[in-house]
């Protein structure tokens, strides 16, 4: 029977690999024999990823450190994942900057209000999550268009699509907490982008579609995953494990109609 979803011998290629979604995406489409291309400005990140993964997995799995904002970094990386792998099928765009909100990463400069919110980080953001995501882009096309084809996936975010709910981030100890202008300005980009790449290629026999998470649980404080539980249509948090369904039917033949669309994986997050 022909598995639609067959991911043997797609090449894919992962920015921010070193990550919590891009390394779980990652790992899932090498135990689904696809060829994966892991990229990370992180190197000390993207090595410690490489190095525990099985050696099995390894043979078709390629570390390649990259920096998406800076061109010839991406005109490096797509030339070494060609030299091994012969094409690039699938690009995730996963790589971006986010004010973290976990015990480990929560920083102080999440309590900055809109009215204050400096500049420079907004400008940091912009660079690496929509110029940089812009330039990999442009350069991975020219890839896809030698080949006559290709598949794209945007990492988009709830707040691509609705805005903070700013309660959130209030664990009612009288510290306020926001989540920053920096994501949302840098990340609203992502569904319109997607519209534009997929409409631009349409006749290239390139595709390109937005996936959005939500909530992916990683170690975060107590208060917040009540407040997320009861905003959450679904009650919880997101098992990162969840992703890898919607990750890895956009990256197969399953979706080969869908182009320009967005596919929430928010819990029902913007549904009410
Ligand atoms: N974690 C969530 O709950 C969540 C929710 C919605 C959307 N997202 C989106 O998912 C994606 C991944 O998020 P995550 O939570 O895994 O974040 P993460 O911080 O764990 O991973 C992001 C990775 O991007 C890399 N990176 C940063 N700048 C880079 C650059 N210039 N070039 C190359 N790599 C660079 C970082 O080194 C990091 O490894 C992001 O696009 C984020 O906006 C995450």
């Amino acid at each position: 029977m022909n598995n639609k979803f067959d991911l043997t011998d797609n090449v894919i290629f992962v920015t921010g690999a070193a990550g919590l979604i891009g390394s779980t995406i990652s790992k899932y489409f090498l135990e689904n024999k696809a060829k994966v291309i892991i990229t990370d400005l992180n190197e000390p990140g993207l090595n410690a990823f490489y190095d525990n993964l099985d050696s099995s997995l390894k043979e078709n799995c390629l570390s390649v450190v990259l920096d998406i904002t800076n061109e010839q970094s991406c005109i490096d990386a797509v030339n070494a994942s060609v030299d091994k792998f012969g094409r690039i099928n699938t690009l995730i765009n996963n790589a971006a900057i986010d004010a973290k909100f976990d015990k480990e990463n929560n920083s102080k400069v999440n309590q900055s209000r809109f009215e204050f919110y400096p500049l420079d980080l907004l400008r940091k953001s912009v660079e690496v999550n929509l110029t940089g995501t812009i330039i990999i882009t442009q350069v991975v096309c020219r890839q896809m268009l030698a080949q006559k084809s290709g598949n794209i996936i945007n990492v988009a975010s709830t707040y691509s699509i609705v805005s903070p709910n700013q309660n959130l981030y209030d664990y009612g100890n009288g510290v306020s907490q926001f989540k920053p202008i920096d994501y949302i300005a840098s990340k609203s980009f992502i569904p319109n982008f997607t519209r534009y790449i997929a409409t631009f290629y349409a006749q290239d026999g390139i595709r390109c579609n937005a996936i959005v998470p939500h909530g992916i649980e990683n170690n975060h404080a107590e208060p917040f995953v009540k407040n997320f539980s009861k905003m959450s249509p679904l009650g919880r948090m997101c098992d990162r494990e969840e992703l890898t369904g919607p990750f890895g039917f956009l990256a197969s033949e399953a979706s080969s109609y869908m182009t320009g669309s967005t596919l929430m994986v928010d819990g029902g997050w913007t549904a009410w």
